[in-house]
């Protein structure tokens, strides 16, 4: 990567963050590739500044120091935990995300990505393999911002030709950070404890189908959008994209070919009522068409893949007898 032409990821220590800085170190080289967060890093694999995203001053002076033409901006407070602080999901969801296109309408960086989340489909929406199109009509804080921030996106691209890229992700499941304040944190906590050798009590009913996606595709699809040539981008708004769908039952499931005594309680709290209200299935034939994106994993081998890292970074010793 040349000079002036450092990437910037806003919100590094958190769940998706902490893997994709990891990816865009490995591309681009450490010096190339500054993290931002509101909390200290425990690790710091590159440059590091505490930012708070509401602070667009700093974060100017940031992307000036630094020579920033790349943002990715990860920075947001997710549904469940939103559902606790509407008006501060807002503030941090919506004011991070203008701030960034405003610098990029203004010259100081050349492109963004910006996740945004199947939060955006709501009650009313199409539940099963979800089109790109369709009815949105989100319950939840989290998915207001999201969606509002998609029109956003789709309006700096379209009004002052900014080069924002986004994917609407669905649950994501990781073994190297643990996610917060979302309502698919359960596909994540379920294994941590399945390795604790305890019992999980799960906060979704049994039969919930949700869609997700492993952390490995999650970081290649955002390298790929990122890495696709700009005419190739047709969709300014976000793209639908998925890996698979299950239930918690069905992860349960997969964790007792590997983990036989695993057991599990259904405990629903409110968040089975965002769950609810969210896709089934997702349809994203628009991102395998436009850029070509293929998910490699599936449940079975998301959750053998899960355990075998888990066991490897608590040095635990499970034997995996895949039936
Ligand atoms: N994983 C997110 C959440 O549960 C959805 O984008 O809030």
């Amino acid at each position: 990567m040349a000079e002036n032409n450092n990437i910037l990821v806003i919100g590094a220590n958190g769940q998706l963050g902490t893997e994709l800085t990891l990816a865009l170190v490995n591309t681009y080289g450490k010096d190339h590739v500054i993290t931002t967060d509101i909390r200290e890093p425990t690790e710091k694999i590159s440059l590091f500044e505490a930012l708070d995203v509401l602070n667009q001053e700093h974060l100017k002076q940031i992307i000036q120091a630094y020579q920033i033409s790349e943002v990715y901006l990860l920075a947001a407070l997710l549904s469940a935990r939103g559902e606790q602080n509407p008006m501060l999901t807002w503030q941090v969801n919506m004011d991070g995300l203008i701030h960034v296109l405003e610098l990029a309408r203004e010259g100081y960086i050349k492109k963004v990505f910006w996740p945004s989340s199947i939060a955006i489909f709501g009650a009313s929406t199409p539940k099963k393999d979800t089109p790109q199109e369709t009815i949105t009509s989100p319950d939840t804080m989290y998915g207001i911002t999201k969606l509002a921030g998609e029109r956003l996106c789709a309006y700096y691209a379209k009004k002052y030709h900014i080069d924002v890229r986004s994917l609407r992700f669905p649950g994501l499941v990781g073994y190297n950070a643990l996610p917060g304040g979302g309502t698919t944190d359960f596909a994540v906590d379920i294994y941590h404890k399945a390795l604790e050798g305890k019992k999980y009590h799960c906060f979704l009913q049994e039969n919930t189908q949700l869609p997700f996606m492993y952390m490995p595709d999650a970081v290649k699809a955002t390298m790929q959008l990122m890495q696709s040539q700009n005419h190739q981008v047709t969709v300014r708004s976000s793209y639908n994209i998925t890996g698979f769908s299950c239930t918690p039952a069905a992860i349960a499931e997969a964790i007792r070919k590997i983990i036989p005594g695993f057991e599990i309680t259904y405990e629903p709290d409110f968040r089975q009522q965002i769950a609810d209200s969210w896709p089934d299935s997702i349809d994203d034939q628009m991102a395998r068409k436009d850029w070509g994106w293929q998910p490699a994993f599936n449940l079975e081998s998301m959750t053998q893949d899960m355990l075998m890292n888990l066991s490897r970074l608590h040095k635990k010793e499970i034997i995996i007898d895949i039936v």
